[in-house]
């Protein structure tokens, strides 16, 4: 598993404000739209293109396009739903899945409530987008529901991350081929599952309490 934590300016300039519990959630969700472009330049790092020939103004050229299949974008629902127009943005031919999880909050065990993605997705590309890597468990399940149905190598996009949580995943997936970007590396997990310092709920923050 590669893991990538950016390392720039204007993403910890971002992540600051996001952070702030002052924030209103209109702005939080402009940020985490913003703070995702940033990430998914860097996620789509080895996003598979293929060749193409075209004649520019001056003379005929060799360049890329984004290859087939086409990459899927699977936001976790709810919060990874803040980050999905910042994705598709900068991939506007991906296709779009959907996986809603749950982490109950006592166990802090994931359920999967909702599923609508391809039945096969051999050989896809596939890009999750989840602001929040706490324990870990709802990624890595994710993670596996997309290997199980055949997908070919996974990029997880995260807004925060603890290091216990990374952990786990790495541990979890060990010789898969998987790569998660970050947005930063917090410094622990508190007695209730969030990450500190975090930024509290996303989910809630995004949309409000439910
Ligand atoms: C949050 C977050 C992740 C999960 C992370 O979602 O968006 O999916 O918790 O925690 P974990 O790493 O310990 O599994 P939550 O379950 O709160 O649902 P929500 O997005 O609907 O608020
Ligand atoms: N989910 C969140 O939204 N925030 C955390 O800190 C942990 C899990």
């Amino acid at each position: 598993m590669r893991v990538h934590v950016a390392d720039h300016p204007l993403i910890t300039h971002k992540l600051t404000v996001l952070r702030d519990e002052s924030t209103p959630s209109p702005i939080f969700r402009a940020l985490t739209a913003e703070l995702m472009t940033l990430l998914a330049y860097e996620g789509t790092r080895n996003v598979r293109v293929e060749p193409v020939t075209i004649r520019t103004p001056v003379a005929q050229t060799q360049g890329v396009r984004i290859g087939k299949p086409k990459p899927l974008v699977v936001p976790i629902l709810r919060a990874g739903l803040g980050m999905l127009d910042g994705m598709v943005k900068l991939l506007p031919t991906a296709e779009v899945g959907f996986l809603g999880m749950a982490r109950n909050e006592v166990t802090l065990e994931p359920t999967t409530y909702a599923e609508r993605l391809p039945e096969d997705l051999a050989d896809r590309q596939c890009f999750v987008l989840d602001p929040m890597l706490a324990t870990g468990g709802s990624l890595t399940a994710a993670i596996e529901f997309l290997f199980d149905r055949g997908a070919q190598d996974v990029t997880a996009i995260c807004i925060l991350a603890a290091p216990e949580g990374l952990a786990a995943v790495e541990k979890a997936l060990a010789g898969r081929e998987v790569t998660i970007v970050l947005g930063a590396l917090d410094e622990r997990l508190n007695e209730h599952g969030y990450i500190v310092p975090g930024l509290g709920d996303a989910g809630d923050r995004l949309y409000g309490t439910v």
